[in-house]
């Protein structure tokens, strides 16, 4: 589920020093899925460990770090555009007697290695998501040598055992890598190229991150993965752990309110976690399932190995253990080869289904995946219609899910305060956004709330007792 943020808590450290005897100051900017916002947040713990301070302002960082995304054109992109304005922040601050250090870390960095330094000159290091441990060791190398370095190894688990074990939370809701990788080699998708193959990290690893998270404030957690339902983590016992196990051992810490996990693969929705969907409580009933076609035909080029019928009998399943349950999705359009009739095949199963919320993409053909290379791509106003007709109807499919939720008193995990003075924003169990006031501060608490009005991508309400 790509969304697009930059954490801007500040890690109030003792600094390291900088040559005029300031403390070395360091600014993130994040872009892509939430796994890149998990990194972004262990890559500040990893900085504020070795004494750099967090500062908002790109201007005043003595290290930039862009953490980007490589899934569509449009996003990798951006990336050289941002790279290109950072430069000239480089000359400016040079120009007053300052270095800056630019890093390139995440997907793109992956993909492209050296040619980024070949594109930017400006750009000093350039770190693949396997060596995040590093960056400090790697920042110190770069200004030492006073050339680009360059580190995109896989090193399987190695990060997460040599990440620190310590962990912040900028927000009650947390996030937790919990798996990496993908191994589906979906026909579209630079994720196993940039990612690698599947990596689960160990049960006992999981459980004391998730015990870290909860001490330092967290209400909720959301177990990422690429493809995090095809979890198996080593357990105690030396046998592999599924994501229903993990659910279950993560539900027995107190703290812990919610759970929430994404990213799914219909074909790893085991039994044993639909039941953990009826069984655990603390388990949110919302599943971000990607379907991306209703067409067989396409489905079968994308090498999704499922069928539309059998993705509507899987939600059918999934609904039988948690009535309530919201699924959302991903889709794309304009597919090398879709036909008018593949389209509509995708309409009638988002009919079918009814979705929550949604993302759509046009399809974009990425380096290196077999479906860039076909000869049947889609036209660009064809795939603009498409999406259009398609974003149209998951957007009535929202509204009128949101609308169903007036009138009703919903649970709500407050999560930040809002622009409003005395507003306060937070999550019910289906992930809709809610607004409301409070005269106390209520981030952190769950509270009853009675929705009032609805929005396309948010509530409104009063909260019943504090
Ligand atoms: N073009 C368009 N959308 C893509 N996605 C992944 N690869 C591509 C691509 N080449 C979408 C899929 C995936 C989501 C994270 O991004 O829908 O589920
Ligand atoms: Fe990409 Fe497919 Fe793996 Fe998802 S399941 S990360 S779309 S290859």
């Amino acid at each position: 589920m790509p969304i697009k943020t930059t954490p801007a808590k500040p890690f109030d450290v003792a600094g390291a020093l900088s040559r005029t005897g300031e403390a070395k100051t360091f600014a993130i900017k994040t872009f892509g899925c939430q796994m890149n916002v998990y990194d972004s947040e262990r890559m500040m713990e990893a900085l504020a460990a070795d004494g750099y301070v967090e500062t908002p302002d790109v201007e005043a960082a003595d290290l930039v770090v862009v953490n980007t995304c490589h899934i569509r054109e449009k996003a990798a992109e951006k990336v050289y555009s941002d790279l290109g304005r950072l430069r000239q922040v480089k000359e400016a601050r040079k120009a007053r007697g300052r270095d800056t250090v630019i890093a390139v870390t995440g997907c793109v960095a992956q993909a492209e290695g050296a040619e980024i330094v070949s594109r930017q000159p400006a750009v000093d290091l350039v770190i693949g998501p396997q060596s995040y441990h590093q960056l400090p060791q790697l920042i110190a190398r770069s200004q030492a040598s006073r050339r680009a370095v360059i580190e995109t190894e896989f090193t399987g688990e190695e990060k997460f055992r040599s990440l620190s074990p310590e962990r912040r939370v900028s927000s009650p809701s947390a996030f937790l890598t919990i798996q990496e990788g993908c191994d589906k080699f979906c026909t579209f998708c630079v994720v196993p190229y940039t990612r690698g193959l599947e990596v689960s990290r160990p049960v006992e690893a999981v459980v004391a991150e998730a015990r870290k998270l909860v001490t330092a404030g967290a209400v909720e957690i959301t177990l990422l993965g690429q493809n995090v339902n095809a979890y198996h983590g080593a357990d105690e016992t030396g046998g592999a752990a599924t994501l229903g196990d993990l659910v279950n051992r993560l539900s027995d810490i107190g703290g812990l309110k919610r759970i929430r996990y994404m990213t799914s693969h219909s074909r790893d929705m085991s039994a044993d976690l639909i039941a953990a969907h009826g069984a655990c409580d603390k388990l949110m009933p919302f599943l971000h399932l990607p379907v991306q076609s209703g067409s067989d035909r396409i489905l079968e080029a994308m090498n999704r190995k499922h069928t539309a019928d059998q993705y509507r009998a899987l939600v059918a399943e999934v609904r039988q253990a948690r009535p309530d349950i919201a699924f959302s999705s991903d889709f794309i359009v304009g597919f090398p080869g879709e036909t008018d009739e593949d389209f509509e095949a995708t309409m009638s199963l988002v009919a079918d289904v009814g979705y929550a919320q949604c993302f759509s993409f046009k399809y974009s053909p990425r380096p290196g995946t077999p479906a860039s290379g076909r000869d049947d791509q889609v036209a660009e106003a064809v795939k603009d219609e498409r999406l259009g007709r398609l974003q149209a109807l998951l957007e009535s499919q929202q509204r009128a899910f949101n609308d169903a939720t007036v009138g009703q008193t919903v649970p709500v995990l407050f999560e930040r305060r809002g622009r409003e003075d005395g507003t306060f924003v937070g999550r019910t169990p289906h992930l809709q956004m809610v607004h409301a006031a409070a005269k106390a501060d209520v981030v952190g608490r769950i509270l009853p709330v009675h929705i009032r009005e609805s929005r396309q991508m948010s509530l409104r309400g009063v909260i019943e007792a504090i």
